[in-house]
């Protein structure tokens, strides 16, 4: 017996030392020590023996068991000091890593030219005003001398969503809520949405934008119009950026003009852009007509003045030398973040 029990001890012994976890230790010591364990078995077998034995080998069994107890607390403690050393070195965090990159929105080209064209034309006293999108007809059309079955509704392909209701197709319905609603001097832009039946292709696009203008007082004239023009021209792109009136028709101004600029792009000599003629058209312009303004209530003796659509598009396009319209409409980010 006392050779079993020696035995045992060195195995225990060397199976301590072998441990490589906590949980390991534990099911030694269970099998060692534990009330169904080996030494309790050792210790049963003690009946057998002569009686005058049996106190040494009580007094042996004790010390193995002191003695592995020991060697279990020490190496417990070895390996609880190495198990936390390893947690700590798999939760150090390296402060000095980057953090996640959060990208920022930005303005999309289209609303920096915008903004910059409602700056310019604050800057010299227009206060902006917005109109609805979903427009009747009246606004749209009746009170800017359209009148119903006239050819030139059918120059704009409107969008009918009720027999007197129009998705807008130009902001100038604006000009007529303005002018029926306040009294002269009148000096306003109002930017937005307009809607046309139109294919869309690289320079049109069922959905754009417009910047309507409209100045009403006493003695203004075309002079002021061109003025106002060439100073937002000079404003948006620079000097040397001309402007060039062209005789147009529009039922709601006389006279009128389609206006071009000097092609920024190539600055008139001529490109793909401009097509080889050194200008670009941007907007449509003129007097406000006296029908227009006595529909509209005001007194047309007394009072005249200018109206102006752009197309902030194409204004746009001009500004950044962008080739096509759908780039500012296909979101790709790779062209947004161009323009921060
Ligand atoms: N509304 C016209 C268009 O859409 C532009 C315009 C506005 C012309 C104001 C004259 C005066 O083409």
């Amino acid at each position: 017996m006392e050779k079993m029990l020696r035995e045992m001890r060195e195995r225990v012994m060397q199976n301590i030392k072998e441990a490589r976890a906590t949980a390991n230790l534990e099911q030694i010591r269970v099998a060692a020590l534990g009330k169904k364990g080996e030494l309790t078995a050792l210790l049963r077998g003690m009946g057998k023996l002569p009686p005058e034995e049996r106190p040494k080998m009580g007094q042996l069994v004790n010390d193995v068991r002191a003695a592995l107890e020991t060697e279990l607390e020490k190496r417990a403690a070895e390996l609880a000091e190495k198990e936390k050393a390893a947690r700590l070195a798999a939760e150090t965090i390296d402060v000095t890593l980057p953090g996640p990159e959060r990208s920022a929105g930005s303005l999309h080209p289209m609303n920096i030219a915008l903004r910059k064209m409602v700056d310019i034309f604050v800057g010299m006293g227009y206060e902006e005003v917005v109109g609805p999108e979903v427009e009747y007809d009246h606004y749209n059309f009746e009170l800017l001398n359209v009148p119903k079955n006239h050819p030139a509704r059918d120059a704009q392909d409107t969008f009918y969503v009720e027999d007197n209701i129009v998705l807008r197709s130009q902001t100038s319905p604006v000009q007529a809520r303005i002018m029926t609603t306040r009294k002269p001097p009148i000096r306003i832009i109002s930017p937005g949405r307009v809607y046309r039946a139109d294919e869309a292709d690289a320079t049109h696009s069922p959905v754009f934008h417009q910047m309507e203008g409209l100045v009403i007082d006493e003695n203004i004239t075309m002079g002021d119009l061109k003025g106002t023009l060439d100073e937002f021209a000079r404003q948006m792109y620079g000097e040397g950026i001309q402007t060039r009136f062209r005789p147009s028709f529009f039922p709601f101004t006389e006279p009128s003009a389609e206006v071009d600029l000097t092609c920024a792009n190539c600055k008139g000599a001529g490109c793909r852009m401009c097509k080889g003629t050194g200008w670009i058209e941007v907007l449509g312009a003129g007097m406000v007509n006296p029908r227009v303004l006595e529909m509209c209530g005001i007194d047309s003796h007394k009072y005249s003045g200018f109206a102006f659509g752009m197309g902030v598009e194409r204004i746009a396009l001009l500004k950044y030398n962008i080739p096509n319209l759908r780039y500012l409409y296909e979101n790709d980010l790779r062209f947004l973040t161009q323009y921060r």
